[in-house]
């Protein structure tokens, strides 16, 4: 098991690319299942979450070749049920569950458990795809969903107790692609990701119009084709370095980001203190940490508000941004792992009912820590970089999950980072 070594006290500057999204290569990857052509996609990241989903992928008798951030994936012939011991290992796995009942018409798919950012249930997913005319019955641990005669367009509401749902918005839409007649999704997720597997499935054959806003339309087709697709910039794994930069840069320019992806988190490293300038076409950014950062409060929401999946590099920011510094999350309020070790480093954090109140401290002061889980370790990393000492982060396997080659892109930015295997 690899563990990574964060030398704190070098600053980074300097040049690196951001990967292709994995958030939208995970469902992008699940839709090809929808089509028996070859489909190709490009800027696929090299991290295990998509090593994953290609296992299932040939787990369900696809073909599927990779090289290079490109994958090919061909399903002409496939079965119709992930077993337990791949769909485990990722919780996105339940995106094959909507490609493969619309092509299958039948769908076993093992359920998820829960994961520590908290209880992570699948009811609104199966209430969609209910809506579309299939039967769910639960058994040994699986979900079956079928529908003999085909599934059937219908309008849905996918509005949650803690809003919209991404995944889920993504499994309907899927479905609904080879639905008879028009299927209307309200309370749609409108992240980036949504809009990108939207632009994949059109590419397709598929109609769908309204993605990115709360209400998608998706008039069903016969039959999918084959197509080419480059996946869109990783805004997260953007995120995560413009963190970083503010925390321990001396100017850090990111390559190949969306602007228009990035305007919450820019805004709150902004009110932060911090400076950050992107190109005219806004697809480059340069970050400069701030004189005089200051403690700024962060609220998570579905996108356009700032995302759960940055909070945690940003508690990181504000352990040593002085003044008091707040993050609620409202997505997953038991998200806040991070803290924990964060503290072991001297941070001054304390969480109540989904909220951190996070005191700045001078500095933290390395120690050995674990990842509790992605966006948790990327936390960890981003504090080790300041702190006094050298901080061993452990689990790394975490952070492999939806970091493409962190530790190169880290070297590359003059850190002082180690991988050792132990
Ligand atoms: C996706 C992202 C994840 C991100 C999350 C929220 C991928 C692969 N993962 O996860 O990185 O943190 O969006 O932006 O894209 N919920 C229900 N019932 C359901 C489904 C969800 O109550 O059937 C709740 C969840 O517990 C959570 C909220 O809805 O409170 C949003 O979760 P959701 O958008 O579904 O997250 P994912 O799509 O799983």
């Amino acid at each position: 098991m690899d563990k990574l070594i964060v030398h704190g006290g070098t600053p980074i500057h300097g040049a690196i690319t951001i990967s292709g999204s994995k958030n939208a290569s995970l469902p992008i990857l699940a839709a090809t299942l929808l089509t028996d052509e070859d489909c190709v996609i490009r800027r696929v990241p090299d991290v295990s979450d998509t090593n994953y989903m290609v296992q299932i992928l040939t787990g369900l008798g696809a073909d599927v070749e990779r090289f290079s951030g490109t994958v090919r994936v061909t399903a002409s012939d496939i079965t119709d049920t992930a077993p337990y011991d791949i769909v485990r290992r990722m919780r996105a796995s339940v995106c094959v569950m909507g490609p493969l009942l619309a092509r299958k018409r039948r769908c076993v798919v093992a359920l998820p458990g829960g994961c520590v950012i908290g209880d992570r249930p699948v009811d609104l997913h199966i209430r969609g795809l209910e809506a579309l005319g299939a039967k769910a019955e639960m058994e040994g641990g699986n979900v079956i969903l079928s529908a003999p005669d085909g599934l059937k367009g219908a309008t849905i509401d996918l509005c949650g107790t803690s809003g919209p749902t991404v995944l889920g918005t993504d499994n309907v839409m899927m479905a609904a692609t080879l639905a008879e007649g028009i299927t209307t999704i309200t309370s749609a997720a409108c992240e980036p990701e949504v809009v990108d597997l939207a632009d994949f499935l059109n590419a397709m054959g598929a109609k769908i119009t309204g993605a990115g806003t709360p209400v998608i339309t998706i008039e069903g087709v016969e039959k999918l084709k084959g197509c080419v697709h480059n996946v869109i910039p990783d805004r997260i794994e953007a995120g995560t370095f413009m963190a970083a930069a503010a925390l321990a840069g001396e100017g850090v320019t990111l390559r190949r980001i969306r602007h228009e992806h990035l305007v919450a988190i820019t805004n709150t490293l902004r009110k932060a203190g911090h400076q950050v300038h992107f190109n005219d076409v806004g697809d480059a950014c340069t970050i400069h940490r701030g004189d005089t950062p200051m403690s700024a409060e962060i609220v998570t929401e579905p996108y356009p508000g700032y995302p759960t999946d940055m909070q945690a590099q940003m508690t990181a920011l504000f352990a040593t941004t002085p003044g008091t510094s707040i993050v609620v999350d409202t997505i997953f309020p038991q998200r806040f792992m991070h803290c924990a070790e964060l503290k072991r480093m001297g941070a001054d954090i304390t969480v109540e009912n989904g909220k951190a109140m996070i005191k700045g401290v001078d500095k933290l002061s390395a120690a050995p820590v674990m990842a509790s889980d992605l966006r948790a370790s990327a936390a960890l990393v981003l504090a080790g970089l300041t702190a006094k000492g050298s901080t061993e982060i452990r689990r790394l396997y975490h952070i492999d999950r939806g970091y493409e080659h962190i530790d190169e892109k880290l070297l590359a930015l003059g850190a002082h980072v180690e991988r050792v295997r132990e």
